[in-house]
């Protein structure tokens, strides 16, 4: 099931080792900017190497550049219910524009359809966030609604947008979309 390879990226369980990386990208105010709530990725590369919670309910994941071997973002899968997930993704800011969100995300929804055998996967995203609306559009996620105050963080409410995918959906997708291993490359930045 992991590591996922895509054509540019390994995503894989944390490492210790990534813990630093890790601390500079959530620190950065720019990837929180339209994120606003507290990322659980720096807890689970902090606990890397322990046996997760069985039965497993969250995959929190390291992104990282094949060729570099460099940590550029961190994503994950976490289980709502039986069968169905959100699912989240940031990328340290230098690495934004190249097709990776994309990449990132269709491997999630592979990840989640596949192995996992879900029925639906969903994500949350701020009404300020396109970047992230289109990487989601671009995995195949449909717009389901807003949802007014979503959230409090950061001394604020948050609008948000809603979106999800169900297996159906997916499996109907062209296989250009669908598959992690297939996908736009939008240049490389390493
Ligand atoms: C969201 C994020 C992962 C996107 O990563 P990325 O590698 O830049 O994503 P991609 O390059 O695959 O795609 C970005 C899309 O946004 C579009 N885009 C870029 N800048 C934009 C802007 N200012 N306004 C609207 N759309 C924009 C791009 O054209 C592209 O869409 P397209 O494929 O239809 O052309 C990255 O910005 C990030 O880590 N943000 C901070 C954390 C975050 O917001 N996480 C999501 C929480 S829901």
């Amino acid at each position: 099931m992991l590591p996922i390879l895509t054509p540019r990226l390994l995503v894989r369980e944390f490492l210790v080792e990534d813990v630093p990386a890790l601390e500079a990208l959530v620190a950065d105010p720019r990837v929180r900017e339209h994120a606003p709530l507290e990322s659980r990725a720096l807890d689970a590369a902090r606990r890397a190497g322990r046996a997760p919670r069985n039965p497993r309910r969250t995959w929190e994941l390291a992104v990282v550049v094949r060729r570099s071997g460099r940590l550029i973002g961190a994503c994950d899968l976490a289980l709502t219910g039986p069968r169905d997930a959100d699912l989240g993704y940031m990328l340290a800011r230098r690495h934004w524009g190249h097709g990776y969100g994309t990449e990132v995300a269709r491997a999630l929804v592979e990840l989640g359809f596949g192995s996992l055998r879900l029925r639906r996967i969903s994500a949350i995203v701020a009404i300020e966030n396109e970047r992230s609306r289109r990487v989601l559009e671009n995995a195949g996620l449909r717009w389901e609604g807003l949802t007014r105050r979503h959230v409090r963080a950061l001394g604020r409410s948050w609008d948000c947008h809603r979106y999800a995918i169900e297996r159906a959906g997916w499996l109907r997708l062209p296989a250009l979309r669908r598959g992690a291993r297939r996908t736009i490359m939008r240049g490389e930045d390493e």
